[in-house]
């Protein structure tokens, strides 16, 4: 739950999150089925939980934001309908949430930022570089023609025998690895085009541990090493790419914000590299603080809540969305498997 002061600064009343990976864990990966199913079991226990820690009761919310896409459909499905039960039961509006709009408006919430700025959004199942013109306003300048960055290291986690979530298991095995031992490619670099691939970096990872196997423990530290160093030079340069060509898209030379977000910002080495980007290309540098990094309940309500404050909001008919694009007008991008 989240709540604006009188000026508009938003802050956060409570931030509830329940994760799955428990119950996936035997499968080696997300099972719909049983994703769908643990939304019914907790959903109700967990909003108790938020309006409790934020001592607010149902009648004094203003509006009721849930996440309507894109993901896997049956969890949308709970969560709207859920949203919309509440809604329709106390009378508030309803706002059905991008949960990528959610991504890219946290930085309203933590630091105060509006946009414009050029930002970055590293997820599960995303990698997209946007520049967010205004809420509801996001211009897709590149995206990954086939993996998202945050697959590519579940992916290699899982090849590697570590635990799920995969991104903060390889992060750790990695502090001890030495990031020179294995040379793995850096897809695009140097590409005209800003767009990612990380489909071959993961093969690549693939055959340098087959290469070497039966792998020892200091083995996986130094391919997690390497296969960070590998992403940090090849999102530097992505980025680096769009920094360049976006300078004169900012109305106010001196203030030219970028911004990190989605679960795979909360990777200290990836954060450290764009802080280093940024410097060089004189943009200030955003990110969310690590717990608001990964999806949470608050980036919803605030996105929800910034649309709310613009006089927005959704029937109890909006659809949830699988497939939900934030910048519909985007060309498409030439690869194996893209992602919108
Ligand atoms: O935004 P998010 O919580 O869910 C999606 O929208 O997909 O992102 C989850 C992704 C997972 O792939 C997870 O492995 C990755 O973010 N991730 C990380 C780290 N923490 C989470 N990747 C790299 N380093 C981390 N510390
Ligand atoms: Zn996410």
């Amino acid at each position: 739950m989240v709540a604006r002061d009188a000026d508009g600064r938003g802050y956060i009343l409570s931030n509830v999150v329940r994760s799955q990976f428990k119950q996936h864990e035997l499968y080696g990966g997300v099972v719909p089925e049983i994703a769908a199913r643990a939304h019914t079991t907790c959903l109700d226990h967990i909003i108790a939980a938020a309006l409790a820690q934020a001592h607010v009761k149902l009648a004094d919310v203003d509006a009721i934001a849930a996440t309507s896409g894109p993901g896997l459909i049956g969890g949308l499905i709970i969560g709207a309908i859920t949203g919309k039960a509440l809604a329709l039961a106390t009378g508030k509006p309803f706002l059905a949430i991008n949960h990528l709009e959610a991504h890219a408006l946290t930085c309203g919430l933590t630091d105060g930022l509006p946009p414009p700025y050029v930002m970055l959004l590293v997820s599960g199942g995303h990698t997209q570089i946007l520049f967010v013109e205004d809420v509801g306003g996001y211009r897709r300048l590149a995206t990954t023609i086939d993996d998202a960055l945050g697959e590519a290291f579940d992916k290699t986690a899982k090849l590697l025998g570590l635990p799920m979530p995969g991104g903060p298991s390889v992060e750790a095995a990695a502090i001890d690895g030495d990031p020179r031992r294995f040379k793995l490619p850096r897809p695009m670099l140097g590409r005209a085009d800003p767009n990612f691939s990380f489909a071959g970096l993961k093969t690549a990872v693939r055959h340098a541990a087959e290469a070497i196997a039966p792998i020892s423990d200091d083995d996986v530290a130094d391919i997690c090493a390497s296969f960070q160093a590998a992403v940090c030079d090849t999102v530097v340069d992505r980025v680096a790419q769009v920094m360049r060509a976006v300078v004169h898209r900012f109305p106010d030379d001196r203030h030219r914000p970028f911004v990190v977000a989605g679960g795979v910002a909360a990777n200290q080495v990836l954060r450290a590299a764009l802080v280093g980007v940024a410097e060089t290309f004189g943009y200030s540098f955003h990110a969310p603080p690590l717990s608001l990094c990964s999806d949470n309940g608050a980036m919803i309500a605030w996105a929800g809540a910034e649309r709310h404050a613009r006089g927005q909001s959704d029937g109890l008919q909006a659809p949830v969305r699988p497939r939900w694009p934030l910048d519909a007008d985007a060309a498409p991008a030439k690869g194996a498997g893209v992602k919108a």
